[in-house]
């Protein structure tokens, strides 16, 4: 038993107890969307970005959003407050509902909401004070990569490849330019200057992505975004990685040779610290 209690439309249960029919367009199409929002010590972190994109990623798919803010407020709220971890990421998930099985949206469904917390468990500081490794491949996926869409399949085979490439993630290209990582974004560091792939429907624009133009404000690093060729990533002086549930991470190696000198960076260490402080973990620097 994993002791978890999640929420499916309108009940609160334990997981082992929570069905979902078969036909659920989630289940038939990957008809649906979903976030994965961080909470630490109980308090969730950019909870309004994450609500906003889930909306705009409803309205992109044409499901109606099924709540107001503040019943997205008490789901969110209810589910972390059953669990006791102090640190934890809350998936949410709506699909568009139960119906036989067309393609076309069905008329007068209700939405499939799921909502689970689970313990956000942070690489390991090993895992920060080496870096980690990726592998590259080309982007296979779908056009609409700025929905955070259920359907992953694309996604997917990038991670399995990684794995089966001992590597973490998987960052892709498409025509020869950066998109992304399978659930992550990638930042490339070139002469000091903190470097990310344009705001389109070529990446999911990570909550982090904001966040990360603060932390380099912040820190005195300069930022742009911009076409960022694949030459550009392997010459590059320092690559970071960001999500929700790895935060920002060093990445050392890249199909199989060093970033750089090799070792974590001077930018990576200033915007994982100043993460930390934006997460409420060490002081805000006086001044
Ligand atoms: N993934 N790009 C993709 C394809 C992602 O799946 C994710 C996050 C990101 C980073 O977004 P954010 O900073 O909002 O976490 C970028 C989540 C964590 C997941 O699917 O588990």
């Amino acid at each position: 038993m994993s002791n978890q209690t999640v929420y499916l439309n309108g009940e609160y249960l334990p997981l082992e107890e929570a069905r979902v029919p078969v036909l659920d367009r989630g289940f038939i199409f990957g008809d649906g969307i979903y976030e994965v929002v961080p909470v630490y010590a109980g308090v969730p972190f950019r909870w309004r970005h994450h609500l906003a994109r889930l909306k705009r990623s409803l309205a992109k798919v044409g499901i109606v959003n099924p709540h107001d803010d503040a019943g997205w407020d008490h789901i969110l709220s209810e589910v972390m407050r059953r669990h006791d971890w102090p640190d934890q990421f809350v998936y949410i998930q709506v699909t568009r509902g139960v119906a036989r099985r067309d393609h076309a949206f069905p008329a007068g469904v209700t939405p499939t909401v799921f909502a689970m917390a689970s313990e956000l468990v942070l690489p390991p500081e090993s895992a920060r004070a080496q870096g980690i490794s990726i592998i590259t491949a080309p982007d296979e996926r779908w056009l609409h990569c700025d929905i955070k869409s259920i359907s992953l399949l694309g996604n997917v085979l990038a991670r399995q490849a990684a794995v089966e490439a001992g590597a973490s993630e998987c960052v892709m290209f498409r025509d020869g330019f950066l998109t992304e990582g399978s659930a992550s974004n990638l930042w490339v560091v070139r002469d000091a200057r903190l470097l990310g792939a344009p705001r389109d429907h070529l990446i999911l624009e990570g909550i982090r992505y904001g966040l990360m133009e603060e932390l380099a404000q912040e820190c005195g690093i300069p930022f742009e975004l911009r076409r960022i060729a694949r030459e550009e990533v392997f010459a590059a002086d320092e690559l970071l990685l960001s999500s929700a549930t790895k935060e920002v991470m060093p990445v050392t190696t890249i199909d199989g040779g060093p970033v750089g000198s090799g070792k974590p960076g001077p930018v990576w260490s200033k915007i994982y610290a100043a993460y930390r402080r934006a997460t409420g973990r060490d002081a805000p620097v006086a001044g």
